[in-house]
């Protein structure tokens, strides 16, 4: 590894040391010498309870983990969020998500100004909003009630309300639908729209930016659809808006009244607590919203306040940077055994590798650490019949995450008996494997293809229920251990430039379909993008070939 002061570190080289010296030493040894370990490697906070005794650590490598941590200022960088500085460095900003969730009286601050009268007056105008179109008396341009809710936003704008909407559907019960549209294939908006009444639908147009090419691409075609069925006047009836960019929503033609603010403080993925809420606050009702934002207030204080050794988000981004850097574990694996949170993956996908994929840290120099892992995850027990035979036998190691709640939506029974003996079973499998001396009734032939090597590191999250308090400690836990780890790493975990350049390639390309085209925009390129850009324009063109490529 190359030298950096993160990796000259003492502490970091002592885990280097710790790592080789304890590479040979398995999980079953560890469980076998200490019958105390789950007490001592697990974790209560409320609701939410944390094993991680199934990793490859021990007291000394937990130990070691907090010295580096220490030693890269964890607790300062951790005030500098709370205080609002400038942490987002290359588009000098403050991160101040925290502020959204924060129901305490007070002030929170961001360059000098307190931001929380702005934060409460939305809160209060979110609540009558919703309040009214759940009632009713907020009604379409005929006066019809709101039954249909589409969601138009893309990224941040949708993933995290998709997945608390979903997560809390059992909630549901005013008998509003709700639809997600993000992609810009027509498939899945002309999906959305079929079948419903345009005076009875509401189209929140979700975009901090209020400029995001596929959001903005849908968000014309809803308005079309609902000029097509009842006049250019019903937009402002019909559609509500969340962006920081107030005058392109306007030009949009929603009035001030339907629109909500966004700070630029606050990142996409971080920004499910603000007014990019909405679907969800009307599909659940407000004091939902409200204990959502408790929960995640809740995490907020601990993350602030509790020691790190006592601090969840802290020990488990620190067991993240240990798998990842020093026992070298590629990914990690999401794996959600309630069908509630079938979603959380692709939620956690955009706010861990967003914010921690990172190749510079913010110093502009190369990244030293591994950074951010692939993340990527399914439901259990699903996923057991797919790529779970990965997990229990690739040469790869990649740690996973089983999360779970005690109780479904029917309570406990038959089916939580079968879900939760899978998940358990599975940790218990990756962490044992299977020996020769367990396989010894096995034709010889077969014991290589039958046994596994175990040791396989993985940590379990239970929550006592799905509900709006237990997902907002979960989230808020999760984009903690985001920010410990980007801190600890020395990235900036909220820009995302990586994502620019294909935008741009995009825009330029575009122009080149068209038949018309002088092939001016692939003069430049090579023969692949070129080549591709021809296989389509003679389709799009109706087959017919041209000289533009
Ligand atoms: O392109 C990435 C991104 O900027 C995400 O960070 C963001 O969540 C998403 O696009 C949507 O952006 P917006 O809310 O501005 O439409």
């Amino acid at each position: 590894m190359t030298e950096h002061p993160l990796t000259l570190l003492p502490a970091w080289q002592a885990l280097e040391a710790h790592a080789a010296s304890t590479r040979a030493v398995h999980l079953r040894d560890l469980f076998a010498a200490d019958p105390d370990r789950f007490g001592r490697l697990s974790f209560s906070q409320g609701p939410l309870f944390a094993d991680y005794s199934k990793n490859r650590v021990t007291t000394e490598t937990i130990g070691l983990l907090l010295e580096l941590a220490r030693s890269r200022n964890l607790e300062a960088a951790r005030a500098a969020m709370f205080a609002g500085e400038h942490i987002n460095i290359t588009e000098n900003r403050a991160v101040l998500h925290v502020a959204l969730r924060n129901r305490a009286d007070g002030s929170m601050t961001a360059d000098g100004i307190d931001v929380m009268p702005d934060i409460r007056a939305t809160r209060e105008r979110l609540k009558t909003f919703t309040d009214d179109v759940r009632g009713g008396t907020w009604t379409g341009a005929t006066g019809k009630p709101i039954r249909h809710i589409v969601n138009i936003g893309i990224g941040g704008s949708h993933l995290g309300p998709m997945f608390v909407a979903d997560a809390l559907k059992d909630r549901q019960k005013n008998g509003v639908s709700l639809a997600f549209v993000s992609n810009p294939d027509r498939a899945q908006i002309d999906e959305a729209l079929a079948g419903i009444d345009p005076a009875a639908t509401l189209f929140i147009v979700a975009s901090k930016t209020f400029t995001t090419a596929e959001t903005m691409f849908n968000a014309g075609i809803a308005r079309a659809w609902i000029v097509d069925a009842l006049g250019e006047a019903a937009v402002a009836k019909h559609f509500a808006a969340v962006s920081t960019n107030l005058k392109a929503a306007a030009a949009f033609g929603i009035p001030a009244s339907s629109v909500f603010p966004m700070w630029d403080w606050v990142g996409g993925r971080y920004s499910v607590w603000s007014a990019i809420g909405l679907a969800v606050i009307i599909a659940c009702g407000f004091e939902d919203f409200d204990q959502f934002l408790a929960g995640a207030e809740a995490m907020d204080r601990h993350f602030e306040t509790a020691s790190h050794d006592q601090n969840l988000p802290v020990i488990l981004a620190l067991i993240g940077i240990w798998n990842a850097d020093f026992l070298d574990c590629p990914a990690v694996a999401v794996l959600p055994y309630d069908h509630r949170l079938k979603l959380l993956p692709f939620h956690l996908q955009q706010l861990d590798m967003e914010s921690n994929g990172k190749s510079v840290m913010s110093d502009g120099t190369a990244a030293v650490g591994k950074t951010g892992p692939i993340v990527f995850g399914g439901g259990g027990s699903d996923s057991q019949h797919s790529f779970f035979q990965l997990l229990h036998q690739s040469p790869r190691v990649i740690p996973c995450e089983f999360i779970a709640a005690l109780r479904g939506a029917d309570g406990v029974g038959p089916s939580r008996d079968l879900l939760l003996a899978n998940m358990f079973a599975q940790s218990e499998a990756l962490m044992k494997g299977r020996t020769a001396a367990d396989l010894a009734a096995t034709p010889p032939e077969l014991a290589p293809h039958r046994s596994f090597s175990g040791n396989r590191p993985s940590t379990t999250l239970l929550i006592d229920e799905v509900s709006p308090y237990t997902l907002g400690m979960l989230l808020a836990l999760y984009e903690h251990r985001v920010f410990v780890q980007g801190v600890v790493w020395g990235i900036n975990s909220f820009d995302q430039w990586g994502v620019e350049l294909g935008k741009e390639l995009a825009k330029s390309l575009e122009p080149a379909f068209a038949a018309a085209s002088d092939g001016a925009a692939l003069k430049t390129r090579d023969s692949s993008t070129s080549g591709l850009v021809a296989a389509y324009r003679i389709v799009r063109n109706g087959g017919k070939k041209d000289g533009a490529t």
